[in-house]
Parts: structure tokens; sequence; C-alpha cells
């Protein structure tokens, strides 16, 4: 799909199909997040794939508020994105490289993962991203290391709603030209 056509089309969806995603699709979707750039290479980013149904509902009803748990009550993949801490923006002595220390993390984490749902859009599936979750709830049930910091929660499945472009800032309000 063209590129162009493919960021104007992506939404984050809140209504999906009750529909299966078949685990090669979720394959080629987090092998396309590994294509990102990152800190040295260093490729900190972890997912955890919740597909079966016990686990889907357990994350459903246990680790998303109300409002993110209906709006994807019929999403069939949960995706869990964390990052090994202290690799990407530190040095080998284990030091933060600047003042952004872990964030840097976070930041190729941001990158995978948006590649991941332009992915995702280009083989006809949607996304929402969560960032309101159960860190503690998450941690548990999935056995994520503290080693790792957990992001988002990320839905992905077949859309069944299909909702106009929330408005963008305009370029002039977000760009300064030196
Ligand atoms: C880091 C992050 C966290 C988000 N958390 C939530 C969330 O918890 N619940 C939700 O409904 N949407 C969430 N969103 C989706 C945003 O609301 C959405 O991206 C924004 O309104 C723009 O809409 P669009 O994705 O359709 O372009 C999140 C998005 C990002 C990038």
């Amino acid at each position: 799909m063209e590129f162009e056509k493919l960021i104007r089309e992506r939404r984050s969806i809140r209504a999906y199909k009750n529909e299966a995603v078949d685990k090669k699709i979720i394959e080629e979707i987090i092998e396309a997040a590994q294509q990102a750039p990152s800190w040295k290479n260093s490729q900190t980013g972890r997912y955890y794939v919740v597909m079966s149904d016990d686990k889907v509902k357990y994350v459903r009803e246990n680790c998303l508020p109300e409002f993110n748990r209906r709006n994807t009550a019929n999403a069939p993949v949960y995706i869990i994105t964390a990052f090994e801490k202290g690799i990407a923006g530190f040095d080998n002595d284990k030091n933060a490289v600047n003042e952004l220390g872990d964030k840097w993390g976070a930041y190729d984490l941001g990158l995978q993962n948006e590649n991941m749902i332009l992915k995702a859009r280009e083989l006809g599936l949607d996304t929402l991203i969560m960032g309101i979750r159960n860190e503690k709830a998450l941690r548990e049930e999935l056995g994520i290391p503290d080693s790792q910091e957990i992001a988002a929660v990320i839905s992905l499945g077949y859309r069944n709603i299909d909702p106009d472009a929330p408005a963008r800032k305009s370029i002039d309000e977000i760009v300064k030209y030196f």
C-alpha cells in the first residue's frame, strides 16, 4: 500500500469484529517492528502476545480500565509492549549518556510500535494503543521481569467501525524553522 494512503487510513480503532487473527500475521507485524532503528541497534523492545481465549479475557477484565475494556471487547489479540531498561541511552558502564536515560528505550519502543501498527493496517488489521492499563496486573500475569518497563497494551483485530480522523495541529503550530 502506498505510504501516504497507509498513514492516512490508520486509525485508533475502538470496535472490533469477533474474528481471530492468524499467528503468521502477528509474526509479520512484529517482524516489521524489529526493522525500526534503535539506540546502537540495541533492539530493547519486547512483546508479549496474548491470543488464547482465557488470557485475552484475563487481560481485558483485569488489566484494562472500563473504557478500554469496552472499546476492545471483541479484539482477539492484545500485544503488551515493553523494553529492557538500562541499555538504550546508556554506555557500557551502565551510565546514562544524557539527561533522557531510559526515555531513549521508550523512544525506541515507540518507533517499533509505529512500524507495527502501520504494518497491521497494511495487512488489513487495526489497532488501539492503550497507555492506560494496570502495569502490576500485567507484570504478574505475564511474568514480565522487573528489568523491563511495560509501555502500551495494543489491541489487534479487524475493525468494525470506520472513524473519522481526529484533527491534527497545523504544521505552523509545531514547527520552527531557523
Ligand atoms: C502512548 C499512547 C497512549 C494511548 N492510550 C490510549 C488509551 O488508553 N485509550 C484510548 O482509547 N486511546 C489511547 N490512545 C490513542 C489516542 O487517543 C489516539 O492515537 C489519538 O486520539 C489520535 O487518534 P488516531 O490514532 O486515530 O490518529 C493512545 C495513544 C498513544 C500514542
